[in-house]
């Protein structure tokens, strides 16, 4: 029986951007969940290839992700000095192109309309109106994050289908779009119901839920499914590197920072984070904090290093194991099945 989100479990695999790609979003949506593709860092020609792929190997509703930031014209000067002495300390001369991270445009908008996937989600907000209005025209389900309750009415108020209330505890970037003051973020607990009472939607808990514990207690507080993103970062689909998978091992420390790209996130704490953050007034608007980092994060991975690699974790990694996306998706869906 289909659910309000049209899959059989109420488990969502977060869109992770750099870290899920089409093996993940089939595996999961094949087991009943809702597997969803990340395509903030895609060109266009990717979204095309990985929704093709995907499309070739199930069947099954499935969900394409989207940032919708306002891209700004904004001087990193400031930002480049802060970071010149580790690029003295690494000897590193060339500065490196910024991956994608455009916002859903009208291209990208093309795409949902020819491959129809069953559920659209945004993170920061939502896009225009005219495009919003195409991707509804498609016949997709709409879904946002939240991280205040201000924010959950916001997205209901411009027709959402279903709210994600994105605790503190969640890795990854704070979808916040409302105030992009980390004092307001509210832990998963208090969010979800707070959510849940504020709104006539479907509400999908995120944020620091990775085992069945979790996803009981996010039913409990009245939530329709659970996002679940750094738990499917033990699995086998997901592609991160060694030195990442190593340090989501280690039960380290994360934090709210906005030196790895210019907006709040969820990281593990590293080099860059206890230095120049966790919360930098110098780091230019999202993305291009991102564009001064990169290439003294690439010399230092080459070297075995994340000292400057924005590790995104949420707060509950230690409560997740390496299993199969689909074991993990079942496993979880069983807790309330
Ligand atoms: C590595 C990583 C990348 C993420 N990238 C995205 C993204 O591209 N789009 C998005 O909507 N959310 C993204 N998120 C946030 C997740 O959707 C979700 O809110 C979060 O993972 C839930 O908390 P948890 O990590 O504790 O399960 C990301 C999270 C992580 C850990």
């Amino acid at each position: 029986v289909a659910n309000f989100l049209g899959v059989e479990l109420p488990i969502v695999q977060a869109p992770m951007a750099g870290t899920v790609g089409s093996a993940m979003v089939i595996a999961v949506s094949e087991a009943g969940g809702l597997g969803s593709l990340p395509c903030a860092l895609l060109d266009h020609a990717t979204i095309r290839s990985e929704l093709e792929a995907i499309r070739a190997a199930t069947k099954k509703p499935i969900n394409v992700n989207f940032f919708c930031h306002q891209p700004r014209e904004v001087d990193d000067s400031a930002w480049r000095n802060a970071l010149a002495m580790y690029y003295d300390e690494l000897g590193v001369t060339e500065p490196m192109p910024l991956a994608n991270r455009t916002p859903f445009d009208a291209e990208a908008c093309a795409l949902v309309e020819e491959f129809r996937p069953e559920v659209v989600s945004f993170h920061f907000g939502l896009p225009e109106h005219a495009l919003l209005t195409r991707v509804r025209a498609t016949g997709a389900k709409i879904v946002s994050s939240a991280t205040t309750v201000d924010e959950a009415r916001y997205l209901a108020d411009h027709g959402c289908d279903a709210i994600i209330a994105q605790g503190f505890e969640a890795g990854g970037h704070r979808g916040m779009f409302l105030s992009d003051d980390p004092a307001t973020q509210i832990g998963t607990i208090a969010l979800v119901p707070r959510v849940v009472d504020a709104v006539p939607l479907p509400v999908i808990a995120a944020g620091g839920i990775a085992d069945e514990r979790g996803v009981r207690a996010a039913f409990a507080l009245g939530a329709s499914a659970v996002q679940v993103g750094t738990a499917y970062l033990f699995c086998p689909e997901a592609k991160i590197s060694p030195l990442y998978r190593t340090a989501l091992a280690r039960e380290a420390d994360t934090v709210i920072t906005n030196v790895f790209t210019g907006r709040p996130a969820r990281a593990i704490v590293n080099r860059l984070t206890r230095e120049k953050g966790p919360i930098s007034p110098l780091a230019p608007a999202f993305p291009l904090a991102a564009k001064a980092v990169m290439p003294i994060r690439a010399r230092a991975e080459a070297a075995g290093s994340t000292d400057f690699t924005s590790l995104w974790s949420g707060q509950a990694a230690s409560l997740a194991r390496p299993e199969t996306a689909s074991d993990l998706t079942r496993r979880l869906a069983r807790a309330v099945g």
